[in-house]
């Protein structure tokens, strides 16, 4: 499968090579420019799953993009990044999204390698994953958990609890898949699986703005974006799903969901504990 492309903008050349860089240790082709003419017109040619759009750069600044990819009915996911303060990204995620656009992150310059890692991994595996789990679910075993492995334990007890049940859940949905439960049975755990994902959402978020994560909110846009995939896929109509479609988007659920702990929640998990021990956090 050819890998994804990332399309940056930045008039920093140095900073294009070291998101560059950063894009394809995380398993993109990477283009990158430096002007918004080269940016609007790569856009048609290369056709980008991810953006990286810096929200300020001569003759048209970051706003007017996003004014522009409305116009051309773009939808892949947008991160948008400045030096220049909140102000800025606020304004970009704000007007983007108001105008349609898919604003999946904001981070701030100087970027932080891990973060920007880390989101683009994410996104990475939701607009990826379903499309190569087509490929490998027929005959894959996922592993059942009674307790989770150590390399995905975050050090918090309550979110290690959800997240197992998140992972028993899917297993649930497997078996009943697998069993060739009716319709109406593997709809009924696919919608608990649905609000026990929000519902730890809602719990991990909670913890991030009280211990004052700087990356709270970019973590919660994560949250959002698969939110809003399962929510499309469990309400689609059914008629024209088979088991093979089931597999597939339970290989996806399952892989997002390891992915999501190994590197935005570990991630979290790691700050809380240097915290903890009096270190200045990463
Ligand atoms: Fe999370
Ligand atoms: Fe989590």
């Amino acid at each position: 499968m050819a890998a994804p492309r990332l399309l940056v903008i930045d008039d920093d050349a140095i900073i294009c090579k070291i998101i560059a860089k950063i894009g394809e240790d995380a398993g993109f082709a990477v283009d990158t420019c430096l002007r918004s003419r080269d940016f609007q017109s790569k856009i048609r040619e290369y056709t980008p799953n991810v953006m990286i759009i810096d929200m300020v750069i001569p003759h048209m600044d970051g706003i007017e993009l996003l004014q522009w990819l409305e116009g051309e009915k773009c939808h892949a996911p947008v991160i948008l990044i400045s030096g220049y303060g909140d102000g800025y990204l606020d304004a970009g995620r704000t007007i983007g999204l108001a105008r349609g656009v898919n604003i999946a992150a904001t981070l701030k310059k100087p970027l932080d390698a891990s973060d920007l890692k880390a989101t683009l991994a994410n996104l990475l595996a939701i607009e990826f994953m379903e499309a190569q789990a087509y490929h490998h679910a027929e005959g894959k075993l996922l592993p059942s958990y009674n307790k989770l492995p150590g390399e995905m334990l975050t050090g918090s007890s309550e979110m290690d609890a959800d997240h197992l049940r998140l992972f028993q859940l899917i297993g649930d949905y497997h078996t009943a898949v697998a069993n060739g439960c009716n319709l109406e049975t593997v709809h009924e755990v696919l919608r608990e699986l649905d609000a026990y994902a929000k519902l730890h959402f809602h719990r991990e978020e909670a913890y991030m703005r009280d211990h004052g994560y700087p990356q709270a909110a970019n973590h919660a846009q994560v949250h959002r974006l698969l939110c809003g995939k399962v929510e499309k896929l469990a309400d689609a109509p059914r008629e024209n799903w088979n088991s093979a479609l089931e597999k597939e988007f339970m290989v996806f659920l399952w892989e997002w969901l390891y992915s999501h702990i190994m590197s935005m929640d570990k991630k979290y998990a790691r700050w809380v504990a240097k915290r903890a021990a009096g270190a200045s956090p990463p």
